[in-house]
């Protein structure tokens, strides 16, 4: 039960306000009905909680201990930016169990800090803008096979362009190997979506069973990454190479260790997964929100045909506020109670920072439910009010290198076609575990240009 207890008070200073043992009020069904809620209706169950609740309450969910999810940006700042040692990210990562123990999302702390520090150069600066050719290349080659002229998904489209894109990054050159992974990779995380929440479906009752098929599809792919491996320290090119592979096989740890094996293998998962749905679901989201906005859509047409660059980044920002594809950012209170908000939260507790409830909040965005990218040119919100990517020593390694790839795609997209206004209904938002995406695949009407 919770009982309050006043906090500690410096002498001479202002009496500061009582703190509460454990957690806020919040949503009350059995754990089970909750569970389901937030696989299969999350944005209505989390709007729901809100309005009644309000920017900060708990939730229970099945095989997790108590959850608070929180939206008001001094909260979430206070979370994303607390000591790394305090609130961990990656202990109890559901994503440890798909992506490998030593996963970047799945490691906190030094050791965390330390394998981020090696994994970031290729996904910024000059190193990352000299891939934009490749991916338009990339881009057009699969456009190349779109049906015209008649509504069509565009998440498998843009799934097979950003899986391609990570993977020419991960690992260089494009061979046979890599034709494997684009067909593996697509299985694997299919099913892994399926059962990464449903701790209690992590069995292997046989190749038929979600989790004996997704640990077949596994090995088969670290069959191809350890042969990737040792042919990447075979090269006798390999300092000279700048893909993420070259540099994880010569990295080092502090002690000068290499890293491992099993450690490099789990880092290239993550990267294959992480960066490839989130960027898919943010293309086709655009196309879903650009075909239901013909203003908008005109004038980021007419812009990327004469060059420009300031709109387009406007609609990915924008994209991201109004349909972010990552649903919360977790962290985990460690050692001792937590204070948060007014309330002193137990050990383990979880905190998901969620910004489909801040980004729209009217406090911080004018009229939150329209698609308006003119919103990013005229100012930009705070980073704790606008949270797409998370934040502080956990924010996502891939920003920048999502928005290029996304500046690639969208403009061979708009000068290779006329994307059709649409009149019909926005589409649902569906939800894979942890990713949005349209839930009715991102329809567009796409014309070849005369
Ligand atoms: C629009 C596209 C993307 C979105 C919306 C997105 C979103 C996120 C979010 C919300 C987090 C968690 C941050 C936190 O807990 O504070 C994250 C982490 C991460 N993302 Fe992304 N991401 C995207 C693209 C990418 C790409 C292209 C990569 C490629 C490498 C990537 C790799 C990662 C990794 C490795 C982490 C873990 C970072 C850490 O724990 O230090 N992401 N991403």
């Amino acid at each position: 039960m919770a009982v309050e207890t006043p906090t500690k008070q410096a002498a001479g200073a202002a009496p500061s306000a009582p703190v509460t043992e454990g957690l806020p009020p919040g949503v009350r069904m059995p754990q089970s009905i909750q569970s389901i809620g937030f696989l299969v209706r999350n944005i209505p169950m989390m709007r729901r909680a809100h309005a009644k609740y309000g920017d900060m309450f708990s939730m229970k969910l099945l095989g997790f201990p108590d959850f608070v999810i929180i939206s008001d940006p001094d909260l979430i700042k206070q979370t994303l930016t607390a000591d790394p040692k305090r609130l961990h990210a990656g202990t109890g990562s559901p994503l440890g169990a798909v992506l490998g123990a030593n996963s970047l999302l799945a490691i906190d702390e030094d050791i965390h800090l330390r394998q981020r520090r090696i994994l970031l150069p290729p996904f910024h600066g000059e190193r990352m803008q000299s891939y934009a050719g490749a991916f338009a290349q990339i881009a057009d080659e699969e456009m190349d096979t779109w049906t015209t002229g008649e509504p069509m998904r565009t998440i498998e489209p843009m799934q097979r362009i950003t899986l391609r894109a990570i993977l020419q990054t991960i690992f260089g050159a494009h061979d046979e190997s890599l034709e494997q992974l684009e067909d593996l990779v697509p299985k694997v995380v299919d099913v892994a979506t399926k059962v990464v929440l449903l701790r209690f479906a992590q069995k292997d009752l046989g190749p038929r069973s979600p989790w004996g098929r997704f640990l077949r599809l596994r090995d088969q792919i670290d069959a191809i990454l350890y042969g990737l491996m040792d042919e990447a320290r075979r090269d006798p090119d390999l300092a000279d190479r700048t893909d993420v592979m070259s540099l994880l096989v010569q990295a080092t740890h502090e002690d000068g260790t290499a890293m491992s094996d099993v450690e490099i293998r789990d880092q290239l998962m993550t990267m294959m997964i992480a960066g490839h749905e989130t960027t898919a679901g943010t293309l086709s989201w655009a196309v879903e929100r650009l075909s239901r906005n013909p203003e908008v859509l005109a004038k980021l047409t007419d812009s990327v045909r004469a060059g420009e660059t300031d709109y387009l980044n406007a609609v990915f920002d924008e994209t991201l506020r109004i349909r972010p594809t990552v649903s919360l950012a977790v962290r985990s209170v460690q050692k001792e109670p937590y204070e948060l908000g007014g309330y002193r939260l137990p050990v383990e507790t979880r905190i998901g920072s969620n910004p489909a409830l801040t980004h729209f909040d009217p406090n911080l965005f004018d009229n939150p439910t329209e698609f308006r990218p003119e919103r990013f040119l005229e100012s930009r919100p705070s980073n704790y009010a606008y949270i797409p990517f998370g934040g502080g020593v956990r924010r996502c390694i891939g920003a920048a290198f999502a928005r290029m790839e996304f500046n690639a795609v969208m403009e061979r997209m708009l000068d290779r076609f006329d994307l059709q206004p649409t009149d019909a209904r926005f589409e649902p938002w569906g939800f894979r575990s942890i990713t949005f995406a349209p839930g009715n695949g991102g329809i567009g009407t796409f014309i070849p240009r005369s």
